[in-house]
């Protein structure tokens, strides 16, 4: 990037509260985050109203905190970016309506940014290790969330094409629905990954679904319903026992996991693009980690994960696309929040070489 710029970017998308600094010299100064998992666990699920009310809590703390371990005043921040959606509708006002606010009291454009995108350039935020480039565009995107499950053909900023979707359940949300059903709390994606380390994943054979199909969609409600009847088979067996929960844990993590690797391959096939970027929370999973890396790296493809924290959600992915985001165009976005939002909406931003603007100036909205 040829202006340096610092971006502070606000996500307040569910049940996060990220706040970070991104400097296109430096990278990120700062990164700040704090999880509302504890206090929406009593519920089994995300409260909204407590999740908007846990964010008007926590953003001043969390901002003042991330200026504070960068060494920054408020004068260094040259945008506010924020999740502008999609999400829960209030939690995602709060953050809009800070945002913009320190933005109008900075004097500096206010950046609503897309979660999805954010989620999709996290792994573009670092190199990912010290022989290994960061990876670029073109790239396929497997989004893997509590919310969203999508392959994405990415071939510049802002230039998304959805080649796939859940029909119905997020990837997340069948861990987290399969985590419930076997006793463990919410959410349960983790700690279902970590009891299924004891378990064989062949002792099950549950639906791969839609594999059998073609096309790039995912439904993982019939894997959650053959999951809720093995369970209760188990249990009026008097067989639930310790091994035996592990082993459904194991089976279940195995059927999701061969489900997203054959759509991802064969993604790449159809976008005929040689490089898979994996995020979302579910992008945490060390066996699909290992199971997609070992089945692209036999096409010779790559693929390229965030590490664990900048797959799960984050202030980081959210001002590191408002810097790109800003250094492309820079004007002020106000105040936005949409709870639906598809990512293929969005448009594309010409490449740098080939605009003219300079970069916006302090105070220029
Ligand atoms: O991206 P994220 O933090 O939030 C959303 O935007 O949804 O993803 C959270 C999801 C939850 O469903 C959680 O259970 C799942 O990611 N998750 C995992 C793992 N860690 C988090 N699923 C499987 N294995 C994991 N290790
Ligand atoms: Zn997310």
């Amino acid at each position: 990037m040829i202006f340096r710029m610092r971006v502070l970017g606000i996500e307040t998308s569910c049940d996060e509260t990220g706040v970070a600094i991104y400097d296109t010299d430096e990278g990120l100064v700062a990164d700040e985050l704090y999880s509302q998992a504890a206090a929406h666990a009593a519920f089994g699920g995300v409260l909204p109203e407590l999740a908007s009310r846990d964010h008007v809590r926590k953003l001043a703390p969390l901002t003042r905190r991330a200026l504070e371990s960068a060494g920054l005043e408020p004068g260094a921040i040259d945008g506010v970016a924020y999740t502008a959606g999609p999400g829960l509708v209030g939690a995602l006002m709060v953050g809009a309506a800070f945002a913009a606010g320190l933005a109008r009291a900075w004097r500096v454009p206010a950046l609503p940014v897309h979660h999805m995108e954010g989620h999709l350039l996290a792994p573009l935020l670092e190199d990912p290790g010290p022989d290994s480039p960061r990876p670029d565009f073109p790239f396929v995107a497997l989004l893997v969330s509590g919310g969203h499950t999508m392959l994405v053909e990415a071939r510049g900023l802002g230039d998304y094409r959805q080649l796939g979707t859940t029909l119905d359940d997020a990837a997340g949300e069948a861990f987290d629905k399969t985590a419930k059903l076997l006793g463990l709390g919410y959410p349960g994606g983790a700690a279902l990954a970590k009891l299924a380390e004891g378990g064989d994943p062949a002792a099950w054979r549950f639906p791969r679904p839609m594999l059998g199909k073609p096309g790039l969609d995912f439904s993982f409600s019939g894997l959650k319903t053959a999951v809720a009847l093995a369970i209760r088979d188990a249990e009026e067996h008097g067989s639930l026992d310790g091994a035996q929960r592990a082993d459904i844990a194991a089976s279940f993590q195995a059927a999701v996991v061969d489900t997203l690797v054959e759509k991802s391959l064969r993604a790449l096939d159809a976008a005929a693009i040689g490089t898979l970027i994996v995020a979302g929370g579910v992008g945490a999973n060390a066996r699909l980690r290992e199971a997609l890396e070992s089945a692209a790296g036999a096409r010779g493809a790559r693929v390229c994960f965030p590490r664990p924290a900048y797959c799960t959600d984050n202030g980081a992915m959210i001002a590191y696309t408002g810097a790109l985001r800003l250094h492309a165009s820079g004007h002020d976005g106000g105040i936005v929040a949409r709870a639906r939002w598809p990512i293929e909406s969005l448009e594309p931003v010409a490449p740098r070489a080939s605009r003219t603007s300079r970069a916006p100036q302090r105070g220029e909205h």
